[in-house]
């Protein structure tokens, strides 16, 4: 019989959000009644805004016409695309054909984690996005050092711990402590990179947020950045893809693998093995997104986001609540109780869906993460039943 891929079975049992979705199934067929709220998964809800819709409408007009149709792109992505994403977004700092269009960030995470292959040493922050130690695991890595960050160093590793590690994950604002990184510690992550010739997959996925200048968007915005590191990024969160599906990798022409070999050659190798290419439609609707009337569009829903944020914090206050002001998560400790038991009253007591703190790694038990990605109705109407938080905690 054919044998199952061993590494397989080094994982949990499900992944973190359809976990979720089980256990309000479990209780949505117990109490039907219930009016759920999600503040759990990340998942945008508003609206696209009219430019950025009218783009995604032409992408998709032009394939009715026989001049305008397009099959299969170059698996690398458009060049105007590419082109618009290095200027708007790195401003110069990265050239396009380092620019990847993706179908989004964690499809890339899973295909890089392919590039570095088993034998490689990682060091991730605790508590993470699950996919860098999931996807890691399928792979067949077994040398995973967990970095804690928690309030008590500022959410910003130790990173002493990750000596020796071949690749290091950092995400900012990271999900989901929405913690964002200063300057000065993004400065060190570099030059540690730098110092043990490690290489660092960044996550900016949630850049769009940032609000503090002193907070870096892009990891090269870093001095000597393009040596070690390559960035992932997303439309979805920047401009409510979530279900377009767009994104990005960069990949400097700069960093080399070990014996000298380039990382851009092998990654170029790879997506056109493995991938055809984003869809035509999403890409003209990534150019609608740049333009300038597209990036003022983003702004009021990033606004409109962070401003759900504020609420949650604001009505949160007399908790132990961090983020939130530079990314669309509130990260908020509830001590004495599991992450899962507190998940499992909010869900219970105020028919409100959290993420369990703990479904992020061993440092963010205790914690429960809230999402900012939802409706101003429902914003407030699970503020109002926070006020039976204290019956319960
Ligand atoms: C999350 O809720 O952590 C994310 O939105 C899920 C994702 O991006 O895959």
């Amino acid at each position: 019989m054919t044998k199952r891929n061993p590494n397989f079975a080094n994982l949990k049992d499900h992944y973190l959000f359809p976990e979720i979705n089980q256990r309000k199934k479990a209780f949505l067929a117990e109490h039907p009644e219930a009016k759920l709220i999600s503040l759990g998964i990340g998942d945008t809800t508003e609206p696209l805004l009219p430019h950025i819709t009218s783009t995604l409408c032409q992408g998709a007009s032009s394939l009715g016409e026989r001049d305008t149709y397009t099959g299969y792109g170059p698996e690398q992505g458009y060049s105007d695309l590419r082109e618009i994403i290095a200027k708007t977004i790195y401003r110069g700092s990265v050239t396009p054909d380092e620019v990847f269009i993706s179908d989004g960030a964690k499809c890339d995470i899973g295909r890089l984690q392919l590039l570095f292959g088993s034998d490689v040493s990682i060091a991730l922050q605790d508590p993470a996005y699950p996919v860098y130690l999931d996807g890691s695991i399928m792979q067949g890595v077994s040398r995973i050092t967990l970095l804690p960050c928690t309030p008590e160093n500022d959410f910003f590793p130790d990173l002493t711990k990750a000596k020796g590690c071949d690749l290091l994950y950092f995400c900012s604002p990271n999900n989901p402590t929405g913690a964002t990184a200063t300057r000065q510690q993004l400065k060190s992550l570099v030059d540690f990179a730098r110092e043990q010739r490690s290489i660092i997959i960044y996550d900016s996925a949630y850049s769009a947020y940032i609000q503090n200048s002193d907070c870096p968007k892009s990891i090269f915005e870093i001095e000597g950045a393009k040596e070690v590191a390559l960035e992932t990024s997303s439309f979805s969160k920047m401009a409510g893809f979530t279900g377009v599906r767009l994104g990005w990798t960069v990949v400097p022409k700069d960093l080399f693998f070990e014996d000298g070999s380039s990382v851009h050659k092998d990654w170029s190798r790879l997506i056109s093995t493995l991938f055809n290419g984003a869809s035509n439609i999403a890409q003209n609707g990534g150019l609608g997104v740049l333009s300038e009337r597209g990036l003022e569009e983003v702004k009021t829903h990033i606004a409109f986001y962070l401003e759900n944020a504020r609420l949650l914090k604001e009505a949160l206050e007399n908790f132990e609540v961090y983020g939130g002001e530079n990314a669309p998560y509130l990260w908020v400790k509830f001590p004495g109780k599991s992450s899962w038991e507190v998940f499992q009253e909010f869900l219970e007591e105020l028919h409100l869906v959290t993420t369990p703190g703990s479904g992020f790694g061993p440092s963010g038990e205790g914690f429960l993460r809230f999402s900012a990605f939802s409706s101003r109705e429902n914003v407030q109407k699970a503020i109002k039943r926070f006020s039976k938080i204290s019956t319960f905690v």
